[in-house]
């Protein structure tokens, strides 16, 4: 099943040209109890190869499922830190560190990559490893700072030919406390993105009004198996809610918009026991993450992240949370709530959905399973069967103290 993760994203890059399908993926390097490495960050990979007559290009996206490797490590002993992430048929992407004491720097940035994993690599006349890398990736930071860059840059790794771009980076190598510095060495490009938009940014751009709109339509939205049959089911209407700096208004405002199932590509996962739905709505990127527990074989909704990159944005948004505890169900059987719920993701970032039905593992020919309902809608389902049963009673206790009236009248009557 683990292999699944890697070939489903090809597909999809393929077919969507890897439009907007960044989604962060993060990592953490410890040592015993110290973290000293964290990062943030989406990378596709463009690779060239030789196939019978000729050479062939497939685009390969940094999957969510990839892991921290066991080559990572902290450095010491005269080695370097480094994160090593480990992802698809035998892929790799490592990034060696090295520091002067002021500054750290990404010193080797290198890709292996499997070129025998031939789902990835269709017709591949060569087999085996091949590594490509950069002694030039210009990741270079403060050190006790974290190193961001959002806007996405692409590098040149030598041959063979790959190209990576990078998107929504955030990380920090030699970390002084195992959380990312709030201060940040904030990339050139990044920097450009925002000193630029005071210049062209004029008055004339119309105001967003901050109109709520009207509950969203529900998508339904099938995330499928190598072999097409679903793997994961969502019908849900979801309305984003975004707080972020407006280029035109010059403040921060609230924004809340509705994703319009007709507007919105689908891909996503499928793993033993991880399921990824990727929503790509407009310039907007959402990625659900569900867990399934084996051994009790319960499910919940584990993470969601979401990246936006308006043109009223000041910055690219990214923000997301992998500690959440939602939409709890049984594996084979799918979670339900038809009334509005609202998923506090973070700060800035709410979802609200409606008429939510999921259903991410355990899918029997494609159709859902029975279903969990939510604690939110039993009770609603308890107040109509109340008002019905005291409006049984209601009925019942009338028409008895009518057939005692007319007993008691009627007798009244025959005794004048
Ligand atoms: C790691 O943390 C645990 C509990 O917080 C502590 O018992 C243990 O001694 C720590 N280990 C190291 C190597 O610091
Ligand atoms: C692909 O083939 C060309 C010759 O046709 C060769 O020069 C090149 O090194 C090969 N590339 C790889 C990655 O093997
Ligand atoms: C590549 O080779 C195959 C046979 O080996 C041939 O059928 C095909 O037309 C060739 N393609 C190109 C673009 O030359
Ligand atoms: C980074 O922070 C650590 C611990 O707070 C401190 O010991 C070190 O001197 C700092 N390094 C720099 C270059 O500021
Ligand atoms: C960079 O890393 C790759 C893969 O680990 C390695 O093959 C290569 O020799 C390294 N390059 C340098 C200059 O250290
Ligand atoms: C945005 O607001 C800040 C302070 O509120 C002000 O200094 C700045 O000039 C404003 N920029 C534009 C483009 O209006
Ligand atoms: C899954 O398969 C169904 C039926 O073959 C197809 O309609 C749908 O587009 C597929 N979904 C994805 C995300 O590829
Ligand atoms: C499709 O693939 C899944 C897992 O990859 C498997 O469980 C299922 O039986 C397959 N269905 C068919 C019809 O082959
Ligand atoms: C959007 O989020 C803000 C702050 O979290 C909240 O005050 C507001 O009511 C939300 N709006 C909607 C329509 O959910
Ligand atoms: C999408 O659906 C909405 C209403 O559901 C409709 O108003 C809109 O025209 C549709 N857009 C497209 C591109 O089909
Ligand atoms: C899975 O469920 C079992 C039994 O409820 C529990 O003991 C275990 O901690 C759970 N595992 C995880 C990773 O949450
Ligand atoms: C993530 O979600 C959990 C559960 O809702 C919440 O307790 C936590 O504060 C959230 N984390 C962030 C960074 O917002």
């Amino acid at each position: 099943m683990a292999r699944c993760s890697f070939a489903s994203g090809i597909p999809v890059c393929l077919f969507l040209g890897c439009l907007a399908l960044a989604h962060a993926v993060t990592f953490e390097v410890k040592s015993g109890n110290t973290t000293c490495i964290k990062a943030e960050f989406s990378a596709n990979f463009t690779i060239s190869y030789n196939i019978t007559n000729g050479t062939n290009t497939v685009n390969v996206q940094l999957p969510v499922s990839a892991v921290v490797g066991n080559l990572s490590s902290c450095g010491g002993n005269g080695s370097a830190p480094q994160l090593v992430a480990l992802f698809g048929e035998g892929h790799s992407l490592s990034l060696v560190f090295s520091s002067d004491g002021q500054r750290y720097s990404v010193a080797n940035l290198s890709l292996q990559y499997n070129l025998s994993d031939s789902r990835t690599f269709p017709q591949s006349t060569i087999k085996g490893i091949a590594i490509s890398f950069t002694n030039a990736a210009g990741i270079t930071a403060k050190r006790n700072t974290t190193y961001r860059c959002l806007s996405s840059s692409t590098l040149s790794l030598g041959s063979p030919q790959v190209n990576m771009t990078f998107s929504g980076v955030r990380l920090e190598a030699y970390m002084p406390s195992s959380n990312l510095s709030t201060e940040e060495s904030v990339c050139s490009a990044d920097q450009s993105a925002t000193t630029a938009s005071p210049t062209h940014a004029p008055t004339t751009t119309p105001t967003p009004s901050p109109v709520i709109p009207s509950n969203p339509d529900a998508g339904n939205y099938r995330v499928n198996n190598t072999n097409a049959t679903a793997c994961l089911l969502a019908n849900m209407g979801l309305q984003l809610n975004i707080t972020y700096f407006s280029k035109s208004q010059n403040k921060t405002v609230q924004s809340v918009v509705n994703v319009e199932p007709n507007r919105t590509s689908v891909s996503g996962l499928c793993e033993a026991s991880t399921a990824v739905l990727l929503l790509d709505h407009e310039l907007t990127n959402l990625s659900f993450t569900f867990s399934l527990n084996s051994t009790s074989k319960k499910y919940h909704l584990s993470s969601v992240n979401v990246s936006a990159n308006w043109p009223d944005m000041r910055e690219p948004f990214s923000t997301g949370n992998n500690t959440l505890q939602a939409m709890p169900g049984t594996l084979g059987r799918s979670y339900m709530c038809t009334p509005e719920q609202t998923l506090t993701v973070a700060n800035s970032f709410s979802l609200n959905m409606f008429q939510v039905q999921v259903q991410p593992f355990g899918v029997q020919n494609n159709q859902f399973g029975s279903a969990d309902v939510c604690p939110m809608q039993r009770d609603n389902m308890l107040v109509p069967i109340i008002v019905g049963a005291c409006l049984a009673g209601l009925v019942v206790i009338v028409l008895i103290a009518y057939l005692i009236g007319r007993k008691r009248s009627h007798a009244g009557y025959q005794t004048i």
